[in-house]
């Protein structure tokens, strides 16, 4: 099975397949058949596939696990080994790995001899519906996530489901917390046509729990539809691009109060779903029937809200204040507005503290 959509800015391929790895890596090399290549590789991935993908040693960099990792050591470590190796601008680095090996080698690649280009495997659900596509890229600092960055695009992304087996079953559904985010906002996303994946969704929830190849390549390919329509429309996230961020102000909140240490990401962005869901509903922006049908869908998956008494609220607030997408001393929400809609609304600290 195997499925290929195209980003139209920087015009390039996105392959979503559940091929066996050799016909998967063939496939990758050749498309790289003229390139040095360098492949930065996850640790945990390097241990489970190096060999069913004929990783060669000598074209490796393997990154260790975790956000921490994303810094501009491993940075320097990169652009220092493609220098070594005499890579030029005609070459090619390949991530292959989650959200931190693709955010750090796409941010690698910008930056080498001014931009050179890379190619994206991704091997989380999360990076496969998410940071695989659109071009964000960026570095930590250890004071501010993603503070050193660019809109760079990928040459290609290589998506194969079969990576997804060998996930624990909580990253796994840290990758549906970001799908059901796509399913809230399909009828914003501007595209010409309508993938239905808050109905597919609430459909096949059994089907995804048991890994069926034909459910999974789909849902997947739905978020990728609904994220392309978005990044053509916005590539640099001046306005339309901006909805793919709700759930994400609190998320951010929650997951920086914690350090980064207490919820995975998608974890992080169901509660923002949640309490996304209930201020739009306070707010009467939405009725009571979508805000429970979307809560159903996410307690369908599993999932639960999170009471937020149990944090400090002054420094939620303040946490959201500083965010990246805070603007003029308001704090501002992607909000559902009506079904399978939102919208974007400014808060001010005073106004928020109210509903949290
Ligand atoms: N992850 C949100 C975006 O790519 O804009």
């Amino acid at each position: 099975m195997k499925q290929i959509l195209h980003v139209d800015i920087k015009n390039y391929d996105i392959t979503i397949s559940d091929d066996n790895f050799y016909s998967f890596i063939k496939d990758i090399m050749d498309y790289t058949n003229n390139q040095k290549r360098l492949f930065v590789v996850s640790s945990k991935v390097y241990k489970l596939y190096s060999k069913a993908l004929f990783l060669n040693n000598s074209e490796i960099f393997i990154l260790k696990d975790g956000e921490k990792e994303k810094n501009y050591k491993n940075y320097l470590k990169i652009i220092e080994l493609a220098s070594q190796r005499g890579f030029t601008r005609k070459d090619v680095f390949i991530a292959i790995g989650g959200g931190v090996v693709g955010d750090i080698t796409g941010f690698a690649a910008s930056t080498y001899m001014r931009g050179i280009d890379y190619i994206q495997v991704p091997t989380t659900l999360l990076s496969a519906v998410d940071s695989s596509v659109g071009g964000k890229t960026a570095i930590n600092m250890d004071y501010a996530k993603n503070i050193l960055g660019s809109f760079y695009q990928p040459k290609a992304v290589f998506i194969n489901i079969n990576f997804l087996k060998t996930l624990d079953k909580r990253q796994f559904r840290s990758g549906l917390g970001e799908i059901i985010k796509y399913a809230f906002i399909e009828n914003s996303c501007t595209s010409d046509f309508h993938v239905f994946l808050f109905e597919y969704l609430a459909l096949c929830c059994d089907k995804v729990y048991e890994f069926d190849s034909i459910s999974l390549v789909r849902i997947i390919e739905y978020c990728l539809k609904l994220k392309i329509a978005v990044v053509n429309a916005d590539e640099k996230e001046v306005s339309l691009r901006k909805i793919l961020n709700l759930g994400h102000t609190l998320a951010h909140a929650l997951e920086t109060i914690t350090n980064y240490k207490k919820f995975t990401h998608g974890e992080a962005v169901v509660y923002g779903l949640y309490f996304a869901l209930k201020l739009a509903y306070e707010k009467e922006l939405i009725k009571y029937s979508y805000y429970r049908m979307a809560v159903d869908l996410l307690e369908k998956y599993g999932f639960a809200s999170l009471n937020l008494n149990k944090y400090n609220k002054q420094k939620l607030l303040a946490i959201m204040q500083n965010d990246k997408k805070a603007q003029h001393d308001k704090i501002i929400f992607i909000l559902p507005n009506g079904k399978k809609t939102v919208q974007e609304i400014e808060f001010t600290q005073t106004e928020l503290a109210e509903f949290i």
